[in-house]
């Protein structure tokens, strides 16, 4: 199915993940979502990269499905993810719709619930990005994230998509959210790298055949300056964020770093594969940290508390 890529198979979901793709977050100004994203998407998949993660709420949606049009792949041989944004969750139908839509696509291959949490926004959406002027979403109690699965599932009969998964999730919201699903969540994006490894979840998910996908996988500059991860990738002539990702790759776990840049992209898409003594090294700097998602100053993350998130 994704000829030449190292694949994952996705045991609740029985379709299989190519290991390593392309991060499409990009900022909300001037055309840095539309044109400029497409041109960077499409030297990704000149360089191979075969799957693509995108988000409603990331604005480039239209770029992603534009660029595979573009290339003259077949739609087939690209695996896109996208994701229901928390402002959605009482109207899953309709914008799993606005997103097949937005890309141009008659099914997915992957629907995340990118939060547990519900939000409303305060202001209007433009270009697919909630405005929220006071610096927040609000979350709200209702619909929960079992009601708004159980519209997930009822996307997957509809064949609006091949699989169904959830972002962002801890062991205890995965535990409750298990109580009543009826479809199994494929997979769960969360942040991941040497500095929060996550290890317990990572069991936990691994352990009811959920696939984990690293979000921040380099762990940006923070981590990639780290003096061990420097040294290894001195020992193995290649980057440090080449390392870094080559650590995910040996945990089974799906990376999907972001880049702007045609060589960092051939970078991140051709990986070592490191010593057992290596992978302790790395392993040894855990240490729990949060980079991108962190609490902010009210312990909020995007206007969730970290006690409903679980974190
Ligand atoms: N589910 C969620 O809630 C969630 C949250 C955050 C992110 N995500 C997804 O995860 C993707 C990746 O996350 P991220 O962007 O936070 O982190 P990342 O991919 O680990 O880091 C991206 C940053 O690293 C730079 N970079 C990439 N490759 C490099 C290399 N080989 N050497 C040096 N610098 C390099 C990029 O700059 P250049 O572009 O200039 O190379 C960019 O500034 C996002 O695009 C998005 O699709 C999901």
């Amino acid at each position: 199915m994704y000829p030449g890529q190292r694949v994952l198979k996705l045991s609740n979901s029985g379709t299989s993940c190519p290991l390593i793709g392309l991060g499409t977050w990009a900022p909300n100004f001037g055309d840095e979502r539309t044109t400029k994203a497409k041109t960077w998407i499409m030297t990704a998949l000149k360089t191979g990269y075969r799957l693509l993660d995108t988000a409603y709420s990331y604005g480039t949606e239209k770029a992603v499905g534009e660029a595979i049009r573009e290339s003259g792949i077949n739609r087939e041989e690209v695996y896109v993810i996208t994701k229901l944004p928390p402002n959605h969750h009482g109207r899953v139908l309709e914008s799993i719709q606005e997103s097949l839509d937005n890309l141009g696509f008659k099914w997915l291959d992957m629907y995340l619930m990118h939060w547990p949490v519900a939000a409303t926004y305060e202001g209007e959406e433009k270009e697919n990005e909630p405005l929220h002027p006071e610096g927040a979403p609000k979350a709200v109690e209702l619909p929960t994230f079992n009601e708004t699965w159980a519209a997930m599932e009822e996307a997957l009969r509809q064949s609006k998509c091949e699989a169904i998964g959830v972002s962002n999730f801890s062991i205890r919201n995965l535990e409750a959210l298990l109580k009543t699903a009826r479809v199994k969540p494929a997979m769960n994006q969360v942040e991941m790298h040497p500095y929060l490894q996550q290890n317990d979840l990572l069991e936990f998910c691994k352990s009811q055949g959920i696939a984990v996908v690293a979000y921040t996988p380099s762990g940006t500059n923070v981590v990639r300056n780290d003096p061990v991860i420097v040294e290894l990738a001195g020992k193995y002539q290649v980057t440090p964020t080449q390392i870094i990702l080559a650590w995910h790759l040996s945990r089974d776990v799906v990376v999907i770093p972001k880049s702007h840049d045609e060589g960092r992209q051939k970078e991140n898409f051709n990986l070592p594969t490191l010593e057992d003594e290596d992978l302790k090294k790395i392993a040894a700097l855990d240490r729990g940290q949060r980079i991108c998602n962190k609490g902010d100053e009210n312990g909020l993350v995007w206007g969730m508390s970290l006690e409903s998130l679980g974190w």
